[in-house]
């Protein structure tokens, strides 16, 4: 039997954090000691194992002592320990935004490109949630038949946007749904304050996630092209995106088109999505929602169909953005490693 690791989570208390834990559980991870880390607010804990494990704010004592620390806090944080820990022999796994651009920072999807995985690369990013289905949706078609161009909507869970936000849909919701209830169902939804989200969210979209740029496009639109380029290693795909948030509480769905250097049948298109590990397959007439797929591990693709030309593609991917969008892709990451014997516990090593 493996030893077990000292595994630091810094975030443990946030969405991503618990479902982090919980999915290190299941999967029986090899964790021998859990470090979970939160901002250091009073009472601070989470559960693994059927234990109650306090969370503090994480001291660089106990992060440089660990084998493996999964960041899944912020980008300033991930700032802070991520290159620090990592020169100290450190394995990271960040999920925040601060390292995936950078050119010495892998980015990486297992099934897409383990490759870019190195015994000497400890600091590893895991890529922004709306994207990474499409990566995995879409990567043996983009193989085989080049894809060129991508233009994409996604419609995405307030999850993805952290707990506040979650919690900002859920008051909404409720104050919403009294009012209409109690008066007129058609009568429109006044004004409301939201400090999470730049609208209101509840019975709404918009089209905003991030900050809006010089050239009017949003960080995510930003992120998501630069992303799937880096993961595909296609520095000149083109893509335009809008990327909206919606009243989803998990689960971002992506509406993509691709235009392809050589043109391929849906079925065949479908049979290269099918054979990705971990991506499941609709049948025509058939799609998910992520009230069915939001807390699952695959990702869904459906209704794939041909486009305006023979040379594009339309397909439906719908992700768990908590999941595949984060906690399970690092822990994937953290299995290739394992499989390869470069994680292993330091004080055996
Ligand atoms: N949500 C998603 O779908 C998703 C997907 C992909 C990537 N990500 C990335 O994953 C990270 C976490 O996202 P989330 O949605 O889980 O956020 P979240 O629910 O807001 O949780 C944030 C976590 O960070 C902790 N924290 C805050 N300040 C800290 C500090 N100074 N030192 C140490 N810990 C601190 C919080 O602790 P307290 O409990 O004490 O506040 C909490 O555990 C972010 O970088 C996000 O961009 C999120």
């Amino acid at each position: 039997m493996r030893p077990g690791l000292r595994v630091a989570v810094v975030g443990a208390t946030g969405m991503v954090g618990r479902v982090l834990l919980e999915r290190l559980e299941s999967r029986r991870f090899p964790v021998g000691e859990l470090l979970p880390f939160s901002s250091g607010r009073a009472h601070a804990a989470v559960r693994f194992r059927g234990r109650r494990l306090a969370a503090p704010a994480p001291s660089p004592e106990a992060l440089r002592s660990a084998d493996l620390a999964f960041l899944v806090s912020s980008d300033e944080i991930a700032l802070e320990w991520g290159k620090d820990l990592a020169r100290r022999g450190v394995w990271v796994l960040d999920d925040s935004a601060a390292f995936r651009m950078d050119p010495s920072v892998p980015l990486v999807i297992p099934e897409v490109n383990a490759s870019e995985l190195g015994p000497e690369r400890r600091l590893i990013a895991g890529p922004n949630c709306t994207i990474s289905g499409l990566a995995v949706a879409a990567a043996a078609i983009h193989r085989r038949a080049g894809v060129r161009r991508v233009r994409m909507a996604s419609y995405q869970a307030v999850s993805g946007a952290g707990r506040e936000a979650l919690l900002e849909l859920f008051g909404q919701t409720r104050r919403a749904a009294r009012s209409l209830a109690d008066s007129e169902p058609l009568r429109p939804l006044g004004p409301e304050k939201a400090r999470a989200l730049p609208a209101p969210i509840a019975f709404n979209v918009f089209p905003q996630v991030g900050r809006f740029n010089a050239e009017g496009e949003c960080s995510e639109e930003v992120k998501v092209r630069g992303e799937l380029r880096k993961l595909w290693g296609a520095p000149r795909l083109a893509l335009s995106a809008t990327t909206v948030r919606v009243p989803v509480v998990r689960g971002h769905s992506v509406a993509a088109w691709l235009e392809l250097a050589r043109p391929l049948a849906p079925a065949a298109a479908a049979r290269l999505a099918a054979s990705v590990p971990g991506v499941k397959v609709w049948k025509e007439g058939t799609y998910p929602t992520p009230r069915a797929a939001g807390g699952g591990d695959p990702v869904h693709v459906a209704r794939i169909r041909r486009g305006a030309a023979p040379s594009e593609l339309a397909l439906w991917v719908v992700t768990d953005n908590l999941l595949k969008g984060a906690a399970l892709n690092s822990i994937q990451t953290a299995d290739a490693l394992l499989e390869k014997g470069w994680l292993r516990p330091r004080r055996a090593a």
